[in-house]
């Protein structure tokens, strides 16, 4: 079912899921909040992940503070180097990415059908790294900006992403912190006392969820780039020599997490860095990425960072960050490889690859076809009609249920619209107290997907929902 960027974000906010951020002031770029229902899929999607990650004997979990000692960002390379590729057109005055520039070029000449021109100029946005670089592509390619069609280009110019402010009254240099752009480091700086405190012997990895923030030159696409978000990051700890193996074990179980949790095989694949485009402390990237509305995105990164990141905070700090191995009475500063994907840009995807429509009895209707743990509520009860005892059961049956699983009560209307409005937000099983309830106990369950209906016990209804919401 193919659905636009703007439907997502107009059913988001009609529903409930996601609101732009201080709307009743014209809302802030970049930044967007979640409503009842989105807060509830934001949290699934934050615990699938968790469950995954951490439910296992290898992998300690961590919440380190988004404020951290400046030096920590010198040692990452982030105040050197954490920068995008800026440029300004002179007559909109608009500042745009330079290399989403090249990227919306190449898109224009593959629906041109110019593919060899596009293939071309990919291998050539590939290559570039520097400024001067982008630049000749802009310019030698013609390349318009999108609001005037001018080709009035400043140069390009390196951006810093960091958002920057300061501890204390005093608002001097001295006094800078930045606002983390990953979660990463936190892990990093920690993996001493997450070593000590666990026990662990490697190959171990610390997880994280959490916020980020990222002065993003363009936000675009909804939730896909926005200034503040969340990130689930996994740091896994190696020894040397081991890390092309673990690579490779970490992708595939990543991989398989997505189609785990319902997102649709030809909605997925995977893009390899080329060599030329690794960060400078990378041996290997892939991307996981997903088909939204507007094309192929990132969703999740796994990378090779060697021992870059230990080394460099050992060397920054002064103390020594290493591991020492029982067996091979060796001492050696552990290889990482990460795993990074972000809760926002996550949610986002659920959303829209839940997102159908299709006909019951010669009726459209809209359905979410969330998993059943992604899904905000996991069942909605209602009585027949609002007489003969039946709301004094189903409200007893809700309160029961609600003790486990996030449930909702609702008496008013045809079962029929009571059924569309449930569809429309995902819940997957909406369960019906009749005349036959008050005589034998047993409720009608209905399937969101097939939209079949069986009888059950409702004092087993309890189980029955344990058997497939996971
Ligand atoms: N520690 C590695 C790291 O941060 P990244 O590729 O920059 O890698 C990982 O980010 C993930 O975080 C991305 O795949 C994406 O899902 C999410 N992400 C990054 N920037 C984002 C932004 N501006 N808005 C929303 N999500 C973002």
């Amino acid at each position: 079912m193919s659905v636009s960027i703007d439907q997502i974000v107009s059913l988001s906010k009609r529903r409930g899921f996601i609101f732009q951020s201080s709307d009743i002031y014209g809302g802030l770029n970049g930044c967007w909040d979640y409503g009842p229902l989105g807060v509830e899929l934001l949290r699934n999607v934050k615990e699938a992940w968790w469950r995954e990650m951490t439910y296992r004997d290898d992998i300690e979990g961590l919440d380190a503070s988004i404020l951290m000692h400046p030096r920590v960002w010198e040692a990452s390379g982030h105040i050197g180097s954490f920068a995008d590729p800026m440029i300004d057109n002179r007559t909109s005055k608009k500042r745009y990415r330079a290399d989403h520039l090249v990227e919306e070029e190449i898109e224009r000449l593959r629906k041109k059908e110019k593919i060899e021109e596009a293939e071309d100029l990919e291998r050539k946005l590939d290559a570039a790294t520097s400024a001067e670089e982008f630049y000749r592509l802009i310019v030698d390619y013609g390349i318009k900006d999108p609001v005037s069609g001018s080709t009035d280009w400043t140069e390009v110019r390196q951006f810093n992403l960091m958002f920057k402010t300061f501890i204390g009254p005093v608002e001097d240099t001295s006094a800078v912190v930045y606002l983390r752009p990953e979660t990463a480091q936190g892990i990093f700086v920690n993996f001493n006392n997450v070593l000590q405190s666990s026990r662990q012997k490697i190959p171990f990895g610390i997880a994280q969820i959490g916020k980020a923030f990222r002065n993003e030159i363009n936000t675009k696409n909804f939730l896909f780039r926005t200034r503040e978000f969340e990130q689930m990051e996994m740091q896994w700890f190696v020894a040397p020599g081991e890390d092309e193996k673990w690579y490779d074990y970490w992708l595939a179980e990543r991989r398989a997490w997505y189609t785990k949790y319902g997102i649709k095989e030809e909605n997925l694949r995977t893009k390899p860095h080329p060599d030329e485009k690794l960060a400078h402390y990378a041996k290997a990237a892939i991307d996981i990425e997903y088909l939204f509305p507007f094309g192929w995105g990132e969703i999740e990164g796994v990378h090779n960072r060697t021992n870059f990141d230990l080394s460099r905070h050992a060397e920054y700090s002064g103390k020594k960050i290493e591991y020492f191995d029982q067996e091979s009475r060796e001492r050696f500063v552990p290889w990482v490889i990460e795993t990074a994907i972000g809760a926002s840009r996550s949610t986002m995807m659920f959303l829209v690859d839940a997102y159908d429509e299709d006909e019951i009895d010669g009726n459209a209707r809209d359905v979410m076809r969330f998993h059943p743990a992604l899904a905000p509520y996991k069942v909605a009860i209602f009585p027949l009609i609002r007489k003969e005892g039946m709301p004094e059961y189903a409200q007893k049956l809700h309160s029961e249920i609600q003790r486990r699983y996030k449930s909702f009560y609702d008496e008013s209307g045809a079962i029929g619209r009571r059924y569309r409005r449930q569809d429309e937000i995902g819940t997957p099983y909406c369960v019906t107290i009749d005349g036959d309830t008050l005589e034998n106990g047993t409720v009608t369950v209905r399937d969101r997907d097939t939209t079949e209906q069986i009888r059950i016990p409702s004092v087993g209804l309890m189980e029955w929902l344990g058997e497939r919401v996971p």
